[in-house]
């Protein structure tokens, strides 16, 4: 099959169209004909060689996809080949063919292509789990959300407006500001020139903060949210150290936690699974959300597509054309 691989860790360059064995499906798993790979920051973070498969993942990059069922595995009954499927991927989508394990994968959303389906589970996942099931937001809840305009932050937004939050979110420039806006954030803050402490202090503290950002944003978080408040950590774009004072921690009640998707095991997956298909799959089948799509590349040109990543330039996300 056609695939594309880390060749060695570096830039966007290192990404190397490869022929590849098509994998076969082990129990409880099912393979895949990739039609779309969704291209999200965590593939650029392995690429550089910062953020390595899990054991027994596909060395392969490629976190989501949709297409086709092509064979099940031993004990799999939902599924059978033919179905159209979007799936939550442990690695391997960069290719014509993928396993994951069946509980991951979910139909394709009512009236969705498949272009926009492959871009829907790493950032659904990420956020349902992070947002509402460890975040715990509630209709009501001032919500921000840093690196609005980004893949999550976009997912982020839409989600946390359709179960009735107040949206708050950063993001680096007019037009991602006015992106965050029109996803239904009531206020974007760009904070090349203002501070989201002093906004969000001004409509009495955030409830609840996804950051992606960390360094100098970890003690900010802490001053931005409400009494009370919790903090949920996804990444460290501007790195996982800082000079903290916690003492607004215990003095104002507040929960600093987070996660990380690809190394929870199958089981915890497939919760979050559960939850969007009855929570969430009929929102995009109605067209209440759905994902905000940036540009397309072909598979063979992933490189092109993690440099665009990498641009700042892009709003939502980046797909690879496979066999769609
Ligand atoms: N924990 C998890 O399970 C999990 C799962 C998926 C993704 N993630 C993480 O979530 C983040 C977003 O992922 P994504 O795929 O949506 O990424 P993305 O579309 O590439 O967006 C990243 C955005 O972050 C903003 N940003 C803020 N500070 C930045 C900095 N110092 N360096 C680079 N960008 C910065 C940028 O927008 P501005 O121009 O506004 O700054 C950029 O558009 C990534 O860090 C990713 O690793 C975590």
């Amino acid at each position: 099959m056609r695939a594309v691989e880390i060749s060695a860790p570096g830039g966007p360059e290192v990404l190397r169209p490869v022929t590849a064995p098509v994998p076969v499906p082990g129990h409880g798993q099912i393979l895949i004909r990739v039609a779309w790979a969704g291209v999200n920051r965590p593939d650029a973070a392995q690429r550089a060689g910062l953020y390595p498969p899990p054991a027994g993942a596909s060395p392969l990059p490629g976190l989501e996809c949709a297409g086709h069922v092509a064979a099940v595995g031993p004990g799999v009954a939902r599924w059978q080949p033919g179905d159209a499927v979007c799936a939550l991927l442990p690695g391997g989508g960069y290719a014509e063919y993928v396993v994951t394990p069946a509980a991951h994968a979910l139909p394709v959303p009512e009236g969705m292509a498949l272009r926009e389906a492959a871009c829907v589970p790493e950032t659904f996942f990420t956020v349902w789990g992070n947002v509402f099931m460890r975040g715990g937001l509630k209709a009501g809840e001032r919500f921000l959300v840093h690196g609005g305009s980004s893949g999550i932050g976009t997912t982020a937004i839409q989600l946390a407006r359709a179960f009735g939050a107040r949206v708050f979110a950063t993001a680096g420039s007019a037009d991602k500001c006015a992106a965050c806006e029109g996803l239904g954030a009531e206020r974007a803050i760009n904070y090349r020139d203002e501070d989201f402490v002093a906004v969000m202090k001004a409509e009495g503290g955030a409830d609840l903060i996804l950051d992606m950002v960390g360094g100098s944003y970890i003690q900010r978080n802490i001053r931005a949210l409400a009494d009370d408040g919790r903090m949920v950590q996804i990444a460290f774009l501007q790195g996982p150290k800082a000079d903290l004072n916690l003492v607004e921690v215990m003095t104002r009640r507040l929960t600093l936690t987070g996660s990380t998707l690809r190394p929870q095991s199958d089981a915890a997956k497939a919760r979050i699974a559960d939850a969007l298909e009855t929570q969430v799959w009929p929102l995009l089948a109605a067209g209440r959300v759905a994902p905000v799509m940036d540009s397309e590349y072909p598979l063979e040109d992933a490189a092109g597509a993690h440099a665009r990543l990498e641009s700042a330039g892009h709003i939502g996300k980046i797909v690879l054309r496979v066999t769609g």
